[in-house]
């Protein structure tokens, strides 16, 4: 058992919870700054002001990967670090400090994926309106021409925008994500649309003027219902919900997606949303829909369902006393499977799962080591789920999971932890957990390591 030659194993990071330095080298104030100083609004009033302190150990850290054996290491670029402002003037020594990293992984054999955006908008554009502003997309633009000029000779692989339901659903409507505000539906929406065309310029800034021949994805939040059996009704009830547009929030999966690979949004949702949809301009989907080369896939649960007498879902209530992991998420390996290949069948491009993973309450045991068997039994359990995609012919091409090491987990502060390296942030120690060493094995032996006495799945 392996996965195809070529694999891109990996891990997954991100600018604002792992950087740190938020003061330092000319780097400007973004929405999470700023939410971070909001009484009660992150855990125990933290923030990633110094987080994992990336900025000044990423040599550290690279040596670890390369330890690790990772082929791809998927970061994402500060955009107030290369703009302050967030336009106009670019900070030299900002796009410095992503030129050392990229060129200190090159020299680790590591592959750059960088995310251009994953949720650090810059202070200064919000107060501008931030995603509300017709004018945000060419802002984006503007900075990803910024980054590209500079590091498109090193870097090929690219992800525009990282879980547009978030920052726009939990961000904006919910309130709980950074800026924290709570939109009308209709103000949501817009932005979200706003947030496309950005998505879709970038792609074309990319296209233009890569240096190098460019990769390009995105990495939204992959939603999806797993069927309780494989019948072939549960297996359609969970398919047709999966991509249908079923109440007013930000997890209809196909409203983000259908507008980005088939250039409309879908009709069920412009019946349902109504008036709430946004007035699309001659253009905007040409702008929206770009051709991509992967289909990047966030996962981490999903619920179970199967067929009513009308065909349609319904919920499979999880038993009494099902796993849950230290954030409380369910723990439902199935998910990469059915995830792969519903997303495969719909948009029919190669999958890279750009995350997957867990919180766990890891601490530092009596032998000075972290053991943590649920991660290990954890990421087995989906890997073998995604292989079972790959064997059935899913176009899988990559795995990476998140997290490198413990970081600032947005509103949970650092409660949870799911590194594969545990961080001893007063100290700033680095110690590889048990699964940074099973992982390992993993990546050495493309997948054949999972292939060990493991009890049924369930
Ligand atoms: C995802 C985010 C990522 C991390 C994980 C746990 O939603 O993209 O930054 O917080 O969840």
């Amino acid at each position: 058992m392996q996965f195809c030659d070529g694999f891109n194993w990996g891990v997954s990071t991100a600018s604002y919870q792992i950087e740190g330095a938020a003061n330092v080298g000319g780097r400007g104030p973004s929405v999470w700054d700023m939410l971070c100083r909001k009484p009660g609004a992150v855990w125990n009033g933290q923030s990633g002001e110094e987080a994992c302190d990336h900025y000044h150990r990423y040599k550290e850290d690279v040596a670890l990967m390369k330890e690790l054996g990772v082929k791809g290491y998927r970061f994402s670029i500060a955009w107030p670090r290369v703009m302050p402002e967030g336009k106009g003037a670019i900070n030299e020594e900002g796009l410095a400090f992503y030129d050392r990293l990229v060129d200190e992984l090159l020299a680790a054999g590591i592959t750059p994926w960088c995310t251009l955006y994953h949720w650090d908008t810059p202070l200064a554009l919000y107060h501008q309106g931030g995603w509300m502003n017709p004018d945000s997309p060419e802002w984006f633009a503007d900075y990803t021409q910024a980054v590209v000029d500079r590091l498109s000779d090193r870097i090929s692989h690219w992800f525009t925008l990282n879980e547009q339901q978030c920052f726009i659903g939990l961000g904006m409507l919910d309130g709980v994500h950074a800026p924290g505000d709570k939109l009308a539906f209709a103000e949501g929406l817009l932005a979200a649309h706003h947030s496309m065309k950005a998505h879709g310029r970038a792609v074309q800034v990319i296209r233009a003027r890569s240096k190098t021949n460019a990769k390009v994805g995105m990495a939204p939040v992959a939603g999806l219902f797993y069927p309780d059996t494989e019948s072939p009704a549960d297996i359609e009830a969970a398919r047709k919900g999966t991509f249908a547009v079923l109440k007013k929030d930000q997890w209809q999966q196909s409203w983000w997606m259908d507008p980005i690979m088939f250039g409309h949004y879908p009709e069920d949702g412009l019946k349902l949303f109504g008036a709430d949809a946004p007035k699309v301009k001659p253009g905007d989907m040409e702008i929206i829909q770009q051709p991509l080369d992967f289909f990047g896939m966030n996962i981490y649960h999903s619920p179970r369902v199967k067929a009513g007498p009308d065909g349609n879902m319904e919920f499979v209530p999880r038993p009494v006393g099902a796993p849950l992991t230290a954030f409380r998420w369910p723990v439902e390996p199935e998910c990469l499977y059915w995830g792969a290949k519903f997303y495969y069948e719909r948009y029919k491009l190669p999958i890279v799962i750009t995350e997957n993973g867990l919180s766990n309450q890891d601490w530092i045991a009596q032998d000075g080591k972290v053991h943590d068997p649920q991660r290990i039994d954890f990421l087995h359990r989906h890997l073998l789920q995604l292989h079972r995609a790959y064997s059935e012919g899913v176009d899988v091409q990559g795995y990476f999971q998140w997290s490198l090491m413990d970081n600032f987990e947005w509103a949970e502060g650092y409660k949870e932890r799911f590194g594969l390296i545990y961080v001893d942030y007063p100290t700033q120690k680095r110690i590889p957990k048990d699964s940074y060493h099973w992982y390992k094995e993993v990546i050495a032996t493309n997948g054949a390591s999972l292939e060990l006495k493991q009890p049924a799945i369930r």
